[in-house]
């Protein structure tokens, strides 16, 4: 029997011709994508639509309209959560706190989530047992500072370059791509949290897209279940959402103040950004692990086309480009930062 993914047979022929009626039927971009994602994509669809073959499916394809959205949902996957690896976000809240000259201490945070609730969501029996690992997995390595020591230096270069432009400009960040929203929500959470405590603020906008139509209707509803709250800490989730009792159970409402502060755009970012922004920050998690390495360039240029010089690109933590990649270059390895710079770094 085996898995029955693998037992789908796939020759070059049937998968080119169902490729291209693919490409025309829904548009994407799928040169970008690793052949083995594409491949288990489509088997994923055929075994739920009981097509034997790839010539089968694109029968079944041609003469079905409504397969081709199921296609397109099934093809994007759209896992996320609040403050998905939390530490980067420590990191870039440091960003900002570093940058106002306010005293850390001055400034009331807290972006870890308690041990006790990692311990509650990572792990299925045992919880209490696996606690005292999970804290200890939670303190920083010796790394960290080392790493946070050159990307604060590189940052303070990074405000002044801010300071220079004209005070009109807000703060610019890019979540691409943003799934059902937890991430630029996130992102907004900190920089509203920091607003509220710190006098004259900069003014800041927060754009998100996604390629997946159903996914960014979802993050403009912003209600969430506990699945999306299990890395988020108390203090955010008491501070910015509302627990609602539904028929499908608890489900969590985003403040609306947070939810008015991200723009949402449905787009397919290897074909360009539709906005005409420039940005300070871009996230760019968890999607170039599914891109082939020729294509990856192409999109890498895009990206960097979009920040202002002395801005920061965050990939996912599997994620990488090595020390450096054109203009874009490394500054904390553990949390994957990089700053677009034209200029010697160290
Ligand atoms: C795993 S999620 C990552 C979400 C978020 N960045 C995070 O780290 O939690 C990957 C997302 O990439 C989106 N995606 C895939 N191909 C895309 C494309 N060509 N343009 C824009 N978004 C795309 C999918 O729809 C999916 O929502």
């Amino acid at each position: 029997m085996g898995n029955p993914i693998e037992n789908i047979p796939v020759d070059d022929k049937s998968y080119n011709a169902l490729i291209s009626l693919l490409r025309s039927k829904t548009g994407l971009n799928f040169e970008y994508y690793n052949k083995g994602f594409i491949e288990k994509r489509i088997k994923a669809r055929m075994i739920r639509v009981h097509c034997k073959t790839l010539d089968d499916y694109f029968h079944f394809l041609s003469s079905n309209n409504s397969e081709i959205k199921s296609f397109i949902d099934g093809f994007t996957i759209n896992y996320t959560f609040f403050f998905r690896d939390y530490d980067v976000f420590e990191t870039i809240q440091d960003l900002f706190i570093q940058g106002m000259k306010v005293k850390r201490k001055d400034i009331k945070s807290n972006i870890r989530p308690q041990p006790s609730k990692l311990a509650k969501f990572r792990t299925k029996q045992n919880a209490a047992k696996n606690l005292a690992k999970i804290s200890k997995n939670m303190e920083r390595p010796a790394r960290y500072y080392v790493d946070i020591f050159i990307f604060l230096n590189q940052l303070s270069y990074y405000q002044k370059m801010k300071k220079m432009r004209s005070e009109k400009n807000s703060i610019n960040i890019w979540s691409c791509p943003c799934a059902t929203g937890e991430e630029p929500y996130s992102l907004a959470m900190i920089l509203d949290n920091l607003k509220s405590q710190v006098p004259n603020f900069q003014k800041y906008r927060v754009v998100a897209s996604d390629i997946a139509q159903e996914a960014i209707a979802k993050a403009k509803v912003g209600v969430y279940t506990n699945d999306s709250m299990k890395e988020i800490s108390d203090y955010f989730e008491q501070k910015y959402f509302e627990k609602q009792k539904t028929h499908f159970g608890h489900t969590n409402l985003i403040d609306e103040k947070i939810k008015n502060k991200v723009e949402f755009v449905e787009e397919d970012v290897t074909q360009g950004h539709k906005l005409p922004y420039y940005y300070d920050i871009i996230f760019c998690r968890y999607l170039l692990i599914y891109f082939n390495r020729k294509n990856r360039h192409k999109f890498l240029k895009i990206l960097e086309s979009r920040l202002v010089e002395n801005g920061i690109l965050v990939l996912g933590k599997t994620e990488t480009l090595f020390d450096s990649w054109g203009s874009l270059k490394i500054i904390d390895t553990r949390n994957r930062i990089y700053i677009k710079s034209h200029s010697k770094l160290y």
